[in-house]
């Protein structure tokens, strides 16, 4: 666990270079507008430890898997998201020597990343070794307001000594994925325009053929005076404008950059080039103070959505924002072709890539804070990949329309290289139907269903009715050969979580195509139709769901985790001696698979996603046996539990569990943020709160809000969108104060007890009904 980030309620503060962490600040600092992001890398050049990282979404690569040994129906390829054209850079020499933060002497350090405003700054004081002491000051951002812009301000002032300085400030497409199999370049067919004033490269990626173009310009001025530039080639990929100068003691040299960042997702190749230029010369205009105004206004308006207050523990609240804050950066809504990569744009591990993570984890943060269309999006992009999904379980050998959506993808193919992984987990299925009946119980939009979703869940139970199998034994329908949720356990029969999901989809299924057969018959024989949808396909459903096995201990009101849980020897991880944990690096595979030691919420995940159809004696059974097992080495993992503990009213694993998810990158509490930060665990902080301590939920079609405060903290206040109507919640100690922010009344229930409260009006209501 690290320390060196100082507490604060909007900002990321790194005081005084901590040099060794720079790669977690790196991440941590990242910066990003859900159509490109970065790495919060310096300027100038630097040798020290760092990832440059530039990202444009949807831009992928499929990089060749890379195993031991080929089996039949392993994936080709796993996508990677592609580091990019490097804009930001500023080479810069004085009297000769090069500007190093790792080589001279850091005197004064301060980096801070200002979330409310989406500001990233640095200001540092510096001694060359020529004696030369310069002053850095820098500003940058990706804007809100004009997505295919980023900006940037840095300026220099002499302290001490005179110096002639050369300024390269550069674009550079020369750049290559860390984490490329074969240490290939993805990118290929290069071109490059200089002129006296603006710079532009665009590249093409191999295999995939996106484009992207990038153009910038760069004014520079020594004490208000604007500087001649020099066109300056430095190779194929990598070119710019030179500044040469001198100045000395007292002089101000000022440097504002504009890119412009286009890729072939939104524009036509052919004008590219165009287009970037226009960009930037209207940034130019306006200037760098004005383009963050613009930006940060456009923040403003994120933030009066989705912020959560907590009163009474800056850590907290500074974990809070900075959660917000990267699932704002990180996907907007406005696409239904793009997803939430695991790292976002701020890393490139797990390749950027579409999981389940995104419809058990983050559709609640989109469906609470944004426009019905936000999350909307997020369930278009699944049903847009229905035929991939259908190709994907032919490759497995089902057929007749089933569908198997990927563990891991860009494009709808699966791209995950670990079989137990990919072949396995066929619960993200479940996670994919579940997320539809989600979003229709909390937005209302029921049209969603014949309009994309009913296709969607017809694909995915025609496969749960091919992968199940009638066991004569038990005189059910049985699932072999999965790996749940848990990681730490693989081909395993009878994943609870996983008959049970594929139990409650066959049986949704069913009465949503009743549903819609009865109230829109039109689009139901469109559907019958495309699907070739045949009745006793329904009756199969039935049969299955109605006689599908569930492992279980009824004596203790246990559901097992996977046939033969219980002769594993239990033991409970406060046993495990430190030194063996994390044991996904201490200890062999071989060994965590016979443990019982459990990875993640696995039946778990199914009670948080199924609450009201269980008694809250059984949740606390089943919480009190799987909750000492534990060891929570995924980032997913933590807030399930916080929000079953704080529903159950176990109020200090409450707060234990919301304190590893809400700090996790900051602190860097799994040693490895310098990767890039856990964004989809991000979305996990935010319903550990909102879900969580704030009680909220939807359950037989109503609003129910059953606060649990933190005995740490003063109140929680926050804003969620349900069914169109916009509510703000006040969670003090004492009493909970409801506002009505929309045109019509709104019913809920409050600690159980109806309540209506009219619009535009306050309701308070006492804590303890
Ligand atoms: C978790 C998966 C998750 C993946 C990406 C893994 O460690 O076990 O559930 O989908 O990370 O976040």
């Amino acid at each position: 666990m690290k320390n060196y980030i100082s507490h604060d309620p909007w900002k990321i503060v790194e005081h005084g270079f901590h040099k060794e962490h720079n790669q977690i600040t790196e991440s941590l600092c990242s910066i990003g507008n859900a159509r490109f992001g970065q790495r919060a890398n310096f300027e100038e050049h630097f040798s020290g430890p760092s990832l440059q990282g530039n990202y444009v979404a949807g831009v992928y690569y499929p990089d060749k898997t890379k195993v031991g040994w080929w089996k039949n129906g392993y994936p080709e390829y796993f996508a990677k998201v592609l580091n990019n054209c490097n804009w930001i850079l500023l080479d810069l020499r004085f009297n000769g020597e090069r500007l190093d933060l790792s080589e001279t002497e850091v005197k004064e350090f301060y980096r801070e990343l200002d979330m409310q405003k989406g500001v990233l700054m640095r200001t540092c004081t510096v001694a060359l070794k020529n004696g030369v002491v310069i002053e850095i000051e820098s500003r940058r951002i990706c804007s809100f307001a004009n997505k295919d812009l980023g900006a940037l301000s840095y300026q220099i002032r002499i302290l001490e000594g005179s110096a002639t300085i050369e300024c390269d400030s550069l674009l550079d497409f020369d750049i290559r994925n860390q984490d490329s199999n074969y240490q290939e370049n993805f990118w290929t067919n290069y071109s490059a325009h200089l002129n006296k004033e603006t710079a532009y490269v665009q590249a093409e990626t191999k295999k995939t053929g996106f484009h992207v173009g990038v153009a910038a310009q760069t004014t520079l001025r020594l004490n208000e005076e604007v500087q001649a530039a020099m066109p300056n080639q430095v190779s194929e990929a990598k070119l710019g404008h030179r500044y040469e100068l001198s100045a000395r003691a007292g002089d101000t040299i000022q440097i504002e950059k504009y890119a412009g960042i286009v890729s072939s997702m939104y524009y036509e190749l052919a004008e590219f080039k165009q287009k970037t230029e226009r960009i930037i010369a209207e940034a130019a205009q306006k200037g760098y103070a004005a383009l963050e105004m613009e930006h940060s206004q456009a923040w403003a308006r994120k933030w009066e959505l989705s912020d959560i207050v907590i009163a009474g523990d800056v850590a907290a609240q500074q974990g809070i924002r900075f959660n917000i804050f990267h699932l704002n950066q990180t996907y907007d809504g406005s696409d239904d072709r793009l997803n939430i990569g695991p790292k976002g744009f701020t890393g490139e591990k797990y390749g950027g890539s579409t999981y389940w993570d995104t419809e058990a984890y983050c559709l609640p943060f989109y469906l609470f804070t944004a426009e019905e269309e936000v999350a909307r999006n997020l369930l278009v992009y699944r049903y847009k990949h229905l035929n991939k999904a259908i190709e994907n379980a032919e490759k497995l050998g089902f057929k007749d329309g089933a569908a198997l959506y990927p563990m891991v993808t860009m494009n709808g193919e699966e791209c995950h290289n670990e079989w137990e992984i990919t072949f396995e987990e066929i619960h993200r299925n479940g996670a994919i139907a579940y997320a539809i009946y989600d979003y229709i119980r909390f937005t209302g939009d029921a049209a969603y269903l014949a309009e994309y979703g009913l296709e969607v869940l017809i694909g995915i139970s025609r496969f749960w009715a091919q992968r199940v199998n009638f066991s004569k034994d038990k005189n059910q329908y049985v699932i072999l050969g999965v790996t749940g949720p848990n990681e730490y356990e693989n081909n395993v029969n009878n994943n609870w979580y996983t008959n049970y999901i594929a139990k409650w989809c066959l049986n949704y299924t069913g009465a949503q195509i009743e549903a819609v057969r009865q109230k829109e018959a039109a689009a139901w024989d469109r559907i019958q139709e495309k699907t070739r949808f045949k009745e006793d396909e329904l009756s199969d459903w039935k049969e299955i769901s109605a006689q599908m096995y569930l492992p279980e201990d009824k004596e203790n009101n246990i559901f097992l985790q996977q046939d033969g849980f219980y002769d594993k020897e239990i033991i409970p991880v406060k046993e495990l001696s430190a030194e063996d944990q994390p044991l996904n690096q201490k200890w062999s595979w071989d060994r965590i698979l016979r443990s019982c030691f459990i990875k993640q919420a696995d039946v778990l995940q199914g009670l948080y996603f199924f609450e009201e159809q269980f008694e809250s004696n059984v949740i606390a059974s089943n919480f009190d046996f799987y909750e000492p097992l534990t060891v929570h080495e995924s980032s997913l993992s933590p807030c399930v539990h916080a929000i079953l503990a704080a529903n159950l009213g176990k109020h200090a694993k409450a707060y234990e569990m919301y304190l590893r998810t809400s700090r996790l990158d900051i602190d860097d509490y799994n040693n490895d943020s310098e990767d890039g930060l856990h964004i989809t665990s991000m979305a996990g902080t935010y319903i550990s709160v909102v879900k969580g301590f704030a009680g909220i939920k939807v359950a037989n079609d109503a609003l129910h809000i059953n606060p649990a405060l933190p005995k740490e903290w003063d109140s929680i206040a926050f804003s969620i969108l349900f069914r169109g109507q916009r509510i703000r919640l006040q969670i003090e100690r004492e009493q909970t104060i409801i506002e009505n922010l929309s045109e019509k009344d709104i019913s809920l229930l409050f600690n159980g007890k109806e309540t209506r409260i009219a619009s535009n009006k306050n309701s308070i209501l006492q804590q303890t009904l």
